[in-house]
């Protein structure tokens, strides 16, 4: 039974594919969004006025409760991966998460979907995922029934994760990744990882809310297969036809460029700051520490939650997906070139 949807986190990646197949599916859909205009295609996912974007901000609980008033379901798809001034993972995936439950459950809603993360954990080396775990426990206490999803690496072609490689892929010579074991030995390839599809992480959340029995349940949602680092970076240096180097480098090399990339940033926005120019829709350091405690602890299904099979999905494969878009990043001779082989044959 569609009805009406409340999305937080909609105009982000995932936001955009779980928008489109609720519109696709006869939802209605009100997207929660912070700035209007950069959320303005997702008018066009669904019909006319199917889709509606509504101003709020999870600081303000009185717009989040506006903002579930008479809704079906609630989906909260809102995270961050870098911390920033008072932008922080507490403020985003814990307060702001059980601001969303509360009112989801004042206003008598009667599905929720959170959006976590594989590895969320109370006891993690890494702020991000003690948040991830901090946000599920608030949730749950003030929603019970609240189904939550915890995605490996989502990929797709906006995804932040193939294309960040591709994208330096057109401008480096090295393709680097982190090892704590010789590169070229067994189990040398550095972070694992369980890519998973956006369209099929979309298809399980509105699955969710479509069939019967999930209430309550956390899943763990990965792809078909386990990839190392260096797995992801041969598929990006296949795809690109860049041929770039493939290097492992100790896990501590990656710990000092993080906190160098980090200093860097904050003299940049405190210089802003300074100029009373607003620093926040600057991009965030391309590396953190706190994500180089993440990639050391590798990110594959830990086999102990149901996952895609629960809703009758099949997973798709990166190498299924990832060449259709990681060819924008190919040397416009190649291109021109595979073109023409093409017309010639
Ligand atoms: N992508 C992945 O590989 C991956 C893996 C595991 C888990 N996840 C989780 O999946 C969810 C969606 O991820 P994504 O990749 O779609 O992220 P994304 O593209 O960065 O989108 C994040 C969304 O959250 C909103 N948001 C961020 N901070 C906010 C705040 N303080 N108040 C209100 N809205 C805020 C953003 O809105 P604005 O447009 O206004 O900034 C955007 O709509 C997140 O919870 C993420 O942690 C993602």
């Amino acid at each position: 039974m569609a009805g009406l949807v409340t999305v937080f986190g909609g105009s982000g990646f995932v936001g955009r594919y779980v928008v489109r197949l609720l519109a696709a599916r006869g939802w209605r859909v009100r997207v929660v969004v912070r700035d209007s205009r950069r959320a303005l295609y997702l008018k066009t996912a669904g019909d006319l006025g199917q889709v509606v974007l509504m101003p709020g901000t999870l600081s303000d609980a009185a717009s989040v409760a506006r903002a579930v008033a008479g809704a079906d379901a609630v989906i909260n798809l809102v995270g961050i991966l870098a911390e920033r001034g008072k932008r922080t993972f507490e403020r985003v995936h814990a307060e702001g998460a059980r601001v969303i439950a509360t009112a989801a459950r004042a206003a008598g809603v009667k599905h929720l979907v959170h959006m976590s993360a594989l590895g969320a954990d109370a006891q993690s080396p890494s702020a991000y995922a003690r948040s991830k775990a901090a946000g599920e426990a608030a949730v749950r206490a003030a929603f019970p029934g609240v189904v939550t999803f915890r995605p490996s690496v989502v990929f797709g072609t906006e995804d932040g994760f193939f294309n960040r490689f591709g994208q330096l892929a057109q401008i480096s010579p090295v393709l680097p990744f982190f090892t704590n074991i010789v590169p070229h030995a067994p189990g040398g390839g550095g972070t694992q990882f369980q890519p998973v599809y956006v369209g099929d992480v979309a298809e399980a959340i509105v699955r969710s809310l479509e069939g019967e029995g999930h209430e309550g349940a956390t899943y763990e949602l990965g792809g078909p297969r386990v990839y190392t680092m260096r797995d992801v970076l041969e598929l990006v240096n296949r795809e690109s036809m860049r041929h770039r180097w493939v290097k492992g480098f100790p896990f501590i090399i990656g710990h000092v460029t993080a906190a160098i990339l980090e200093a860097i940033y904050s003299v940049r926005d405190l210089a802003l700051r300074v100029l009373t120019i607003p620093s926040e829709l600057l991009p965030d350091p391309p590396l953190t520490r706190d994500q180089m405690r993440l990639l050391e602890l590798g990110n594959v299904l830990t086999g102990g939650r149901p996952g895609l099979s629960a809703f009758g999905i099949e997973p798709t494969s990166p190498d299924v997906i990832a060449p259709s878009y990681l060819k924008r990043f190919r040397p416009v001779q190649q291109n021109k070139k595979l073109r023409l082989a093409a017309r010639d044959s």
